[in-house]
């Protein structure tokens, strides 16, 4: 049973097929007949939307869960809500706090587990981050990307994500808020001993060249009520036009959003001519339906 938790699960084969997946016109109807339960422990606009309607594109019906609802854990352990989905559901989505969730969920192995974002990880975001690019450069080998702010779970997810596709991955961040020993271990393992991870507390040397300028919000959720001292850590760190000036001349900017405009991201950077935040939103389905029909095919076979 192959689950995807993280971008890793993938090998480089199969991240090529699923972004290859993700790129057709239309897709086979692997999901006909058959349902997936997403389950909701925070908020989300762009995840549910774009599972929701890549579910419907493949055939399948999409059940939206609110955790308030089923109480992961609280109401029934997490072992017998997976089983319980498994004897409806293809497949099973969940966005939650803690990542070891979604690895109890796998761990009970009935049906595939996707991660639709956890403290760790974002990766079906950064699945889409690779198809914008590649959509925009024509490749992704070769192309380097600089992610200004918090390392958090979409800068992880994308460190490993560009990492295997064999692009130049740098990260800039205020101390105390860069990659830890064990997230630097498990990029390094997806390295080619050709590649570099760069890490900077520099903004500007981050994003000198850059093809692709990236940042997310400097509070990520559950950490809301640290919000006021990372407003001030992150002093700098606003991705602004000086800033984009520095990088390559053809350079885009991406957001996975929801974007706090004036802080991580001012208004001419996200509005202007760089901006690919919109398609970047809308490859969301796409991504998620190339997937789909990835893990889908591999749990029929
Ligand atoms: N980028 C992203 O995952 O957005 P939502 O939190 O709105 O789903
Ligand atoms: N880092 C953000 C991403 C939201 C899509 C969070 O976890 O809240």
């Amino acid at each position: 049973m192959r689950h995807f938790l993280e971008i890793d699960d993938l090998s480089k084969p199969e991240l090529d097929q699923v972004l290859h997946l993700a790129s057709a016109a239309s897709s086979p109807t692997v999901l006909a007949n058959r349902a997936m339960a997403l389950i909701f422990e925070k908020p989300s606009a762009r995840t549910r939307n774009s599972m929701e309607l890549a579910v419907v594109a493949l055939g399948g019906h999409p059940v939206y869960i609110n955790n308030e609802e089923i109480g992961l854990g609280k109401r029934e352990t997490v072992a017998d809500i997976t089983r319980t989905m498994a004897s409806f559901h293809a497949a099973i989505g969940a966005r939650v706090f803690q990542h070891s969730m979604v690895e109890q969920m796998a761990a009970v192995n009935a049906v595939p587990v996707v991660n639709l974002l956890s403290d760790r990880g974002h990766p079906m975001q950064a699945l889409a981050d690779l198809l914008t690019i590649q959509q925009e450069f024509g490749k992704l080998r070769g192309c380097s990307v600089a992610y200004v702010g918090d390392a958090n779970n979409v800068a992880f997810s994308l460190a490993l994500a560009a990492t295997l596709a064999g692009m130049e991955f740098r990260i800039a961040s205020p101390a105390g808020y860069s990659f830890n020993e064990a997230a630097l271990a498990r990029i390094s393992n997806v390295r080619k001993a050709t590649q570099t991870l760069q890490i900077f507390d520099d903004p500007h040397q981050a994003v000198q060249g850059a093809n692709v300028v990236y940042t997310d919000t400097w509070t990520s959720m559950g950490q809301e009520t640290q919000a006021a001292q990372r407003r001030n850590d992150f002093a700098g760190f606003t991705v602004d036009a000086k800033l984009m000036s520095t990088a390559a001349h053809n350079s885009i900017f991406l957001h996975c959003l929801p974007a706090h405009r004036g802080e991580e991201v001012t208004d001419d950077v996200l509005d202007g001519a760089a901006s690919r935040v919109w398609v970047q939103a809308a490859n969301r389905m796409h991504a998620a339906r190339g997937l789909l029909v990835w893990l889908l095919r591999e749990a029929n076979r």
